[in-house]
Parts: structure tokens; C-alpha cells; sequence
């Protein structure tokens, strides 16, 4: 029995120093190892062209399949990033699965002109979603799912219908009760004219955290959300078609005290009198304004073509010197060139001279006929005067 309970022993103490020193002899470092490159290994290698398939990542860059068929498979549960950019999508309907873990979803670059309405049903916690640069035009209807967005890219995404019509704002922004997650909203190159009322309905009362708003390369001539986005840092509506900013627009931007950059160059602006008030602002704001592009436009017709509108004072940009005559809240100060002053101040003169001139001739004529009138009275006193003495002398 002794026998046996000593080769139980052995036994034990063999199995446990064998097992320690498997234990010690695995390498934790080479674990890790392992699981990080099975995490990061790509599953659809030689499968899914030009994509790579992780544990957390799907990218695909350029790949050529049109819808997620193929890609499917390898999107899971705990997929947090998928990236399917410069490809051949032409319609997304979203994926079967569960997505709750994905966060960022870039579908830029591709041809997508249709975009299922429960597309983004099942990933309700993305935060950036990019669509830029694909044909998907008014699609606001398919993000009410995306409470959580944070970061929203629709650069170039309104192409013309087979009407030849565009989209307005309103119908591409998300159609929501309430966004108030939204940091960051790109809708560059969209062909936007009108601040409708809905879109400006959006930005003051639906993504009024919005930090970061881009409307460069569209058609705003103006700007008019006085009291809305409190909160942004950065303003892009470079490129655009304003002429000028109004006195209501440089308020706006007066009165955003988080404000971190605005970039307003590249817009036709009309380098004549009528934007003096708008470079004497530039010359004196305090906001980070990017003054140093802000130019006349180049070719214009105007002998400031090219040249920083900060350096044009009044007295540059209205001939030799200007007054602000009044004020008008869409054009800025109406200022008035010191030639119509002049002409005024001339013609004013004119006018003083004419009355002058007849006031005098009048002065003369009365006092010619008051003259005539007292030299017929000494005539005729000399003639009386003389006449009795004529007469005395007759007598
Ligand atoms: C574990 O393996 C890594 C790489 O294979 C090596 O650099 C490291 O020194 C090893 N650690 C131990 C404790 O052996
Ligand atoms: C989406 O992908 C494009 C192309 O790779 C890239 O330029 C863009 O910055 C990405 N968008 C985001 C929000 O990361
Ligand atoms: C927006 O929605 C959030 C959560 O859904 C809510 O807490 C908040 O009160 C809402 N804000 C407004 C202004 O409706
Ligand atoms: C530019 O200003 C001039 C005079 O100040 C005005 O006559 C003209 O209509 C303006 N042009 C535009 C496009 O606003
Ligand atoms: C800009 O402001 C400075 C300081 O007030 C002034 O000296 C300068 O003449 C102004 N320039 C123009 C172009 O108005």
C-alpha cells in the first residue's frame, strides 16, 4: 500500500512539475501575441478582393463588388469599423446582423444612388458615418435610427435627377426629432442655395451642438442663423457666392465666443463700396478669421482684383473718402463716394449762387425804383422848388 501511496506521489508531484513547467515555459507575450494576430489576421484574404477582414475592422479599399454579398460573412456582432471606400457600391441596404459595437461606417467613394430606409436599423450606436462623394442625394428619411451620430460626412452627395432637380438641404439632413450628439456635419459640394427654413429649423433646434459645420463649395449668399449653434468651433462656408457679409451675418459671428476658425475665402466678393463696412470688420474682428484669403476675386473687374480685402479701407475701395450715408442690414453700410458729395456740395453751391444772384438783382431793381422815383421827386421838387421862384420870377 506504502508502494503505491509513494507512486501516487511521484505521480502528483510529476504531473505538478511537469505543469509548472509548462506554465513557465509559456511565453504570455507570444499569447498575446497569437490572439493579436488572429484578431488581426484577415479572414477573406484571396476572398473578398482588395478588403481586409478583421476581428474588429473590415476595410476595403477600391474593392469592385456592387452590393455586400460577398462582404457579408465577415462582418460580426463585434465589428466596431467597417470602411468600404472608392468602390462600386451602387445601393446600400445594410447588413443582416446585430450591430451594436460598430461605431464608424465610411461608405465614401462609391456610386451608391440608393440607400434602403432600414439600412441603419440595426447599428444603433454608430457614431461617424461618411457618405460622402456618392450620388445618394435626399436620404434624410434613413438616419432617424442614428440617435447617437456624432460625425456626419455628405460631402458631394447631391448630383441632379433625372429631372435635372437638387436636393434641398432639409431632405438630406437627418430627419429626426433630435440630434443632439451631432459634433460634426460636412455638407460641402452639395449645390445649396437656401437657408430654408427648415434646414436653419435643423441647426438651431435639432444639431445645436454642432462644433464643427462645413458648407464650403455650395451657393450660400447668406447665412442667417442669428442665436443658433452656440457652440461651434468651426465654420467653413468658403467657397460659396456671398458678395459681402451683412452686418446681421458679422454680428452672428461676433457673438460665437467658442469659435476656434471661419473660413469664408473663395466667395465673389463685390470689391466695390459696397463691402466697406464688411473690411473695416475684417481689419478690426477679434474672431479667427482666415483674413489673409480673403481676396477680391481674381479677373474681377475691379482694380482689387486679387488683393486682401482687409488691406482696402473706405477711402481705397470708395474713391477718395467716404461717409456711411445709412444703413442696411443685408448690404452693409451704404457708403457714398465723396464724387456724389462733391457734386452735391457743388450743386448745392450752384443753387446758393441763383438765389443770391436774383436775391441781389432784386435788391438793385427796388433800389433803382426807389432811386427813379426819388430823382423824378427832386426833378419835380427842383421843377416845384424852381417853379415858384420860375413863377416868382414870371410874377
Ligand atoms: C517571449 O517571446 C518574445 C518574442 O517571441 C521575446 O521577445 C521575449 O523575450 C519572450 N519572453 C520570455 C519571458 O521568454
Ligand atoms: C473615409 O474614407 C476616405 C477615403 O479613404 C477618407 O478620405 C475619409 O477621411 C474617411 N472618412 C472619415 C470620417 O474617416
Ligand atoms: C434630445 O434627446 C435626448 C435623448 O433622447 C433628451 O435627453 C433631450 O432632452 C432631448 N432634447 C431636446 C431639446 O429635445
Ligand atoms: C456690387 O456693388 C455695386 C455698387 O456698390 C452694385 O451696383 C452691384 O450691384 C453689386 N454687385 C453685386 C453682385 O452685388
Ligand atoms: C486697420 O486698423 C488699423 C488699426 O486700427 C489702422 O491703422 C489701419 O489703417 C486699418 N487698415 C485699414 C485698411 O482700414
Amino acid at each position: 500500500m506504502a508502494g503505491v501511496g509513494i507512486l501516487v506521489n511521484v505521480l502528483v508531484t510529476l504531473i505538478c512539475s511537469w505543469s509548472v513547467s509548462a506554465i513557465e515555459g509559456t511565453n504570455t507575450t507570444e499569447v498575446t501575441d497569437k490572439t493579436t494576430s488572429l484578431l488581426r489576421a484577415d479572414r477573406c484574404k484571396n476572398v473578398v478582393e482588395n478588403c481586409f477582414c478583421k476581428e474588429k475592422a473590415v476595410t476595403c479599399k477600391g474593392a469592385r463588388f456592387t452590393n455586400m454579398d460577398e462582404l457579408s460573412p465577415y462582418i460580426k456582432y463585434t465589428t466596431t469599423r467597417i470602411s468600404i471606400t472608392n468602390g462600386q457600391l451602387t445601393e446600400f441596404s445594410g447588413f443582416q446582423i446585430q450591430l451594436d459595437n460598430l461605431v464608424y461606417l465610411n461608405l465614401s467613394g462609391n456610386l451608391i444612388s440608393t440607400v434602403d430606409m432600414n439600412a441603419f436599423r440595426n447599428m444603433p450606436y454608430l457614431n461617424v458615418v461618411d457618405l460622402s462623394n456618392n450620388p445618394v442625394r435626399c436620404i434624410g428619411d434613413v438616419f432617424q435610427p442614428l440617435l447617437n451620430i456624432r460625425e456626419m460626412y455628405m460631402r458631394n452627395c447631391n448630383h441632379p435627377d433625372t429631372m435635372g432637380k437638387l436636393c434641398m438641404p432639409e431632405k438630406m439632413i437627418p430627419n429626426v426629432a433630435n440630434l443632439t450628439f451631432l459634433e460634426v456635419l460636412d455638407l460641402s459640394a452639395n449645390h445649396f442655395d437656401t437657408v430654408t427654413e427648415d434646414f436653419r429649423g435643423f441647426l438651431c433646434n435639432k444639431a445645436f451642438n454642432i462644433k464643427t459645420l462645413i458648407l464650403a463649395n455650395n451657393k450660400f449668399s447668406y447665412f442667417s442663423v442669428d442665436g443658433c449653434l452656440t457652440s461651434l468651433e468651426l465654420l467653413d462656408i468658403s467657397f460659396n457666392n456671398f458678395h459681402s457679409l451683412s452686418d446681421e451675418e458679422t454680428k452672428y459671428i461676433e457673438s460665437i465666443e467658442s469659435l476656434e476658425q471661419v473660413k469664408i475665402e473663395g466667395n465673389p466678393f463685390n470689391c466695390t463700396c459696397q463691402i466697406a463696412g464688411f473690411a473695416t470688420w475684417l481689419n478690426t474682428t477679434q474672431q479667427p478669421l482666415d483674413v489673409n484669403n480673403i481676396k477680391c476675386p481674381e479677373g474681377a473687374n475691379t482694380p482689387f482684383a486679387g488683393k486682401r480685402i482687409v488691406d482696402l479701407d473706405a477711402v481705397a475701395l470708395c474713391g477718395e473718402a467716404s461717409i456711411a450715408v445709412c444703413f442696411d442690414g443685408r448690404n452693409g453700410d451704404h457708403t457714398m463716394h465723396t464724387r456724389s458729395i462733391n457734386a452735391i456740395i457743388a450743386g448745392a453751391m450752384f443753387v446758393a449762387f441763383l438765389i443770391i444772384v436774383t436775391v441781389m438783382l432784386m435788391i438793385y431793381k427796388r433800389h433803382r425804383a426807389k432811386r427813379t422815383l426819388r430823382k423824378g421827386g427832386y426833378a419835380n421838387a427842383n421843377y416845384y422848388a424852381s417853379e415858384p421862384s420860375y413863377d416868382r420870377i414870371n410874377k
